[in-house]
């Protein structure tokens, strides 16, 4: 099923209070998409899709028209989800920084997100809680939840690049989430986009318990956002979802997924589309039956679905769908 923002809003409620994750997948094409929707789907767990600039962009094709990308990204995710009934995803844009402002405002009144991410974070603190607010107000007005960062994340997603990082300070993550209303927030705390891996990862538990605390303290209880997560360890996840992360964002764990399982099938079965040293042109024939391209981009699709299950496994949303 596909879920609105009114339905992920209770997706996020029941995790928050009874402490288990929501993992975020990022998605570009239709195998990633059936694959992981199929993957929450057996796990009977619910989950989120994300969008990014870059996604949209290559969606479109040569025009590159972000519209268009988002248009045929939301209709498969609609219509692959609706194939199924245990488990719901919501689609989300992914760190929109302000110059799509009027991408976010499009796909909000077209209906085509559940959930949007404004990332002002490398504005100053006032700016980025005056756009935020802005996009907060546009999107409650149609029942779309927001994700809000304030300090920054290291590393390479997308369009979005880091080279430093800065820890989210909790004194301001309290004034920003106050101000701006957001209903997810994403704390920069340690992890990195990209290609990273657990035991280098400095995930500092203590700060994301200490955001969590204030804000609950202050009464805006705000699901806390893990971005950079492809790297952690099966702890460093569950330890940070008892210290109050909400949604996990994963991208290139897929990403080597879908490469990896590829380039495996190729070393074995090259001959099927390469002639073989030693064959004459003559006696060679390529090999339908392997090169057509559905007989491997399966493999990738089900690699990618096997990830999603081991991911709900660990972050708790098995058998947690709101359907359920
Ligand atoms: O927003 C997306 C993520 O933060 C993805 O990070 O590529 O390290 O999985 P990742």
């Amino acid at each position: 099923m596909f879920y609105r923002g009114d339905k992920l809003k209770q997706v996020f409620l029941k995790a928050k209070k009874t402490r288990f994750g929501i993992i975020a997948s990022n998605v570009v094409f239709d195998s990633a998409i059936r694959g992981i929707i199929q993957g929450y789907e057996t796990q009977r767990s619910d989950g989120l899709l994300q969008m990014s600039s870059g996604a949209v962009k290559y969606a479109a094709g040569d025009t590159k028209d972000i519209n268009t990308g988002a248009q045929m990204i939301s209709s498969m995710v609609k219509l692959i989800s609706a194939q199924y009934h245990n488990s719901g995803v919501g689609l989300h844009i992914d760190h929109a920084t302000p110059n799509y402002f009027d991408f976010i405002v499009y796909c909000i009144e077209n209906d085509l997100v559940s959930s949007v991410m404004i990332d002002a974070s490398k504005e100053k603190f006032e700016e980025n809680v005056r756009i935020s607010s802005e996009v907060v107000n546009i999107a409650h007005k149609h029942g779309v939840l927001v994700e809000g960062e304030i300090g920054y994340i290291k590393g390479d997603e997308d369009e979005i690049v880091s080279d430093s990082e800065l820890y989210t300070k909790p004194s301001e993550a309290l004034e920003y989430v106050k101000k701006t209303g957001v209903d997810l927030f994403a704390a920069s705390v340690g992890t990195n986009h990209g290609v990273t891996k657990g035991a280098k990862i400095k995930l500092k538990l203590d700060l994301i318990k200490e955001i969590d605390d204030l804000l609950i303290a202050n009464n805006v209880e705000t699901g806390l956002v893990l971005h950079g997560a492809s790297g952690l360890t099966a702890k460093q996840q569950t330890d940070a979802i008892k210290n109050g992360v909400v949604k996990i964002n994963k991208d290139t764990h897929y990403q080597m997924d879908f490469a990896r399982t590829a380039q495996a099938y190729w070393e074995k079965e090259k001959d099927a589309i390469v002639k073989p040293d030693g064959i004459s042109e003559d006696d060679y024939i390529m090999d339908k039956s392997r090169f057509d391209p559905r007989k491997w981009l399966i493999l990738s699709e089900k690699a990618m679905q096997a990830t999603v299950e081991e991911l709900v496994q660990i972050a708790g949303s098995a058998g947690k769908s709101i359907l359920l």
